[in-house]
């Protein structure tokens, strides 16, 4: 039996297609390769490249393979461009995920693990914050996924289709290897961007906004390493396979770090001294997002390696220090 990755060929998806092939899963990669990278894709995986949207691309790897769970990475994740393209957003996010789901109903398909987020919160009422807090999202990346996590809960109840949605927090680093990491076109995330500064392909930071309700005025977050997360969705998926009920978790350290702090860090990890300068306010960012994130370490047993930001800096420095340009620098 084979898990299907579906956006196996993008950041997270290919960390948790080298988690699952390291354990010794069978594994199947669907990507349109819209924003993933060919280079990417584990070469022990079996790769078939297309849409979810396309329902004749699902049924073809339905039928061709023995997939017994979907763990679901294909959408859109960036925030600032679903305030300005919502629509793309609804489309391939909200969109993508009826068509999965029918698949998967049509061909028997009873467990999906999600990628859910934080930005399902909106703005939090209090920190940390709990799987039961109220989510009211304040952009439409965060509605588009909060709508699919409310579709998957009514396939549960007419179909029988299981879910884990797991909200992740601020996801960063790369595989301790060096060979897969982050590489996105246009960058946003913090913390690549901090890095191409260190490694002199940006000018200097620009940190949004240091007037805000925090320690030092700057936004806090909460980093988890991109490997822990991909062992919380292999533990997701036992935990479906044991018959558990349909559940949601938070995915984060439980430590806030403001973007001052991880500049720092980042300044510590790399020995650069990293300019940087305060710029006007990003819209949509909430002061602080901390997750209480016990649940997913009671219930599945979740134990992440990487406590240190440092630790957690120093594996992405590797990749983007071995790959300036990316995956077009891989051999
Ligand atoms: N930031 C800067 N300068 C930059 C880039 C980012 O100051 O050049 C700041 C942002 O304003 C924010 C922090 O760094 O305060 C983190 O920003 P990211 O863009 O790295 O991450 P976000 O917190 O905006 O978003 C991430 C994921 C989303 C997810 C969200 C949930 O990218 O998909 O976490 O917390 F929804």
């Amino acid at each position: 039996m084979a898990i299907l990755v579906a956006g196996g060929a993008g950041y997270i998806g290919s960390h948790m297609v080298k988690d699952l092939v390291e354990h010794g899963q069978e594994v199947v990669v669907a990507d349109n390769l819209s924003t993933g990278h060919r280079d990417a894709i584990n070469p022990k995986a079996k790769f078939y490249e297309g849409d979810i949207r396309d329902r004749k691309f699902l049924d073809k790897i339905f039928d061709n393979e023995d997939i017994e769970a979907v763990v679901h990475f294909a959408a859109f994740s960036i925030v600032p461009e679903s305030m300005s393209k919502p629509l793309k957003y609804f489309d391939n996010n909200t969109g993508g995920m009826i068509t999965l789901l029918e698949a998967m109903r049509d061909h028997n398909i009873k467990y999906i693990v999600f990628s859910s987020t934080a930005a399902t919160y909106g703005v939090p009422e209090h920190m940390p914050i709990k799987e039961t807090d109220p989510q009211n999202p304040i952009n439409p990346y965060g509605l588009s996924k909060l709508m699919m996590e409310k579709m998957m809960h009514w396939a549960d109840k007419a179909y029988g289709i299981k879910f884990v949605a797991l909200r992740y927090f601020n996801v960063a680093g790369a595989a301790p290897d060096g060979t897969i990491g982050e590489d996105h076109g246009p960058e946003t995330h913090l913390v690549p961007i901090i890095l191409q500064v260190a490694q002199g392909k940006r000018k200097e930071l620009s940190i949004f906004g240091d007037d805000y309700n925090t320690p030092d005025g700057t936004n806090v977050r909460d980093y988890v390493h991109v490997m822990d997360l991909a062992d919380a969705h292999i533990l997701a998926i036992k935990y479906l396979e044991a018959g558990n009920e349909s559940n949601a978790f938070n995915l984060g350290s439980s430590t806030g770090f403001s973007n001052k702090q991880m500049l720092e860090a980042a300044r510590e990890v790399t020995g650069e001294p990293i300019p940087a300068k305060i710029a006007p306010r990003r819209p949509g960012d909430p002061d602080s997002l901390v997750a209480a994130s016990d649940k997913a370490r009671n219930v599945l047993g979740w134990d992440p390696k990487y406590d240190d930001v440092h630790d957690i800096i120093a594996t992405a420095w590797k990749w983007h220090s071995t790959h300036p340009k990316g995956y077009d620098d891989r051999d």
